[in-house]
């Protein structure tokens, strides 16, 4: 079966969240299993794409609108990421140093989507089936359905996978000529709120629909995303089906990036000593319990809740704890978080910027890692920390409440409810009481040690997926 992913990140050619990793290990793990599995992404100004060999296999020219846009489809040479990488290489939109977050964003991954058509419906041989990542890719269900142009490649089955409901790709119907022709008959299949809605066209238009955990389908249904009504419509052909981690780049017994190499049976060794040298680094004392926070400083995520909580925790426990903050996002909550350093100097770091290997080494170095999300489609944070022996501490939300079930509760974590710097300094009062029982402590990190969250297991289902609905097909 020959299966193609699309997205905007796949990592490590190109990575601002947990998109990245999904896109960058899922399709490896299919790969596995008898499958024929690549992934297609715009080529960035990424060092991956200055560093690493690529041959061109297609040159196009593609319109959007008034507009045309020279274009070339490169693959990497290796295939040394576990599949075929294709990048989508259109000069005039991509070729900056940044994923996201410029003017003409709509246009540049629209371009992307029309680019990526084009060059399938000229191969030779064509996927079975295209597997669709969040609103950057969203109109693809739909211009492979609807766009005349692409009448060879409309049969081929769609998924849409939901990472983030939040973010849907909105623009007005001013840019429709944007799109290849299409019979306005069609119209309100790409339209939701009198816009032009990315991802609930995606929604309408794929064959299946998934989301990143069972919960977040659950939620999406009734949460503030301006889509729960579509979302309920859809449910029929909605799955959630929880991610899963690449063990083999995040094995504690292989990380490169660490100081000290270990398994679940040197475990108190292994973290003591990388704790000992990334506490050496930030100036704290070792012997204390170390809260960590690594990812994006966003509400969303709950880090408008961060300077807060070091405030009231360094307040309430002194010179008992200390705590680390790796990330970049929201220039407020920067801000505060960096004011903060004189003030608990020797308990409190905040590293602004993303850095895979910190991030590595903070795993493998943190007691306790804090996830207090607002919204949590799955998360990976958690899996990680478990994997490298760290305790998550984690608001009951989404994936995370599909992961992390209380200690109390036999469980694997300690979780709260609300989003409040109340009930996560409820949870950081535990994790104190808890440090010191060592035996619990210890039962805890390794039970989390022990759990297995590898795509190996997971990506069958998607699989399964598939050929469900290319069996379906056929029966059509
Ligand atoms: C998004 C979501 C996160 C999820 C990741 C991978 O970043 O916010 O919860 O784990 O995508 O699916």
């Amino acid at each position: 079966m020959e299966i193609l992913h699309m997205g905007a990140e796949c990592y490590p050619v190109a990575k601002v969240g947990g998109l990245a990793d999904v896109i960058g290990s899922l399709p490896k793990y299919q790969n596995k299993v008898d499958n024929n599995v690549s992934v297609v992404i715009p080529s960035y100004q990424t060092i991956f794409r200055l560093n690493n060999n690529f041959e061109c296999v297609y040159h196009g020219k593609l319109k959007l609108g008034n507009f045309n846009f020279p274009f070339s489809v490169q693959k990497e040479t290796t295939n040394k990421l576990g599949f075929e990488l294709y990048l989508v290489e259109i000069p005039e939109l991509f070729d900056r140093p940044n994923i996201y977050n410029y003017r003409d964003d709509i246009e540049r991954f629209l371009s992307f989507q029309i680019a990526t058509l084009d060059w399938i419906s000229e191969r030779e041989s064509v996927p079975d089936l295209i597997h669709c990542h969040d609103h950057h890719t969203g109109l693809v269900p739909f211009m492979k359905k609807y766009c005349p142009k692409y009448d060879r490649i409309k049969d081929i089955p769609t998924v849409m996978t939901i990472h983030n409901g939040l973010y849907q790709g909105i623009f007005t119907f001013n840019k429709l000529y944007y799109l290849p022709e299409f019979d306005l008959i069609h119209i309100k299949e790409i339209e939701w709120g009198n816009f032009i809605n990315s991802l609930a066209a995606g929604i309408k238009c794929a064959d299946i629909i998934t989301t990143v955990s069972p919960s977040y389908l659950n939620e999406i249904n009734h949460s503030d995303n301006g889509l729960e009504t579509l979302f309920q419509r859809v449910r029929d052909k909605s799955r959630g089906i929880l991610n899963g981690i690449d063990t083999e780049i995040w094995d504690p017994e292989t990380d490169s990036m660490l100081d000290t190499n270990y398994s679940v049976n040197s475990i108190n060794e292994g973290k003591k000593n990388n704790k000992a040298q990334l506490c050496s680094h930030f100036n704290m004392d070792p012997t204390k319990p170390l809260f960590s926070f690594i990812g994006r400083l966003y509400n969303e995520k709950g880090a408008d809740l961060l300077p807060k909580t070091v405030v009231s925790a360094l307040t309430t426990f002194k010179d008992q704890i200390n705590i680390v903050i790796l990330g970049y996002g929201d220039l407020e909550i920067e801000n505060q978080l960096k004011q903060l350093l004189d003030v608990y100097k020797g308990n409190y770091h905040v590293h602004i910027g993303y850095d895979e290997e910190l991030a590595h080494k903070t795993y493998a170095s943190s007691d306790f890692i804090l996830i207090p999300s607002r919204i949590e489609p799955c998360g990976l944070n958690q899996m990680y920390a478990m994997r490298y022996g760290t305790i998550p501490i984690v608001r009951r939300t989404g994936g995370l409440k599909d992961t992390i079930i209380d200690f109390e509760d036999n469980g694997n974590g300690i979780c709260h409810d609300n989003a409040s710097v109340d009930d996560i300094c409820d949870s950081v009062q535990r994790a104190v009481n808890l440090y010191q029982n060592k035996e619990i402590f210890n039962r805890i990190r390794i039970k989390g040690m022990n759990t297995n969250h590898s795509w190996k297991y997971v990506s069958q289902e998607y699989v399964e997926l598939y050929n469900l609905i290319i069996a379906k097909r056929y029966e059509n």
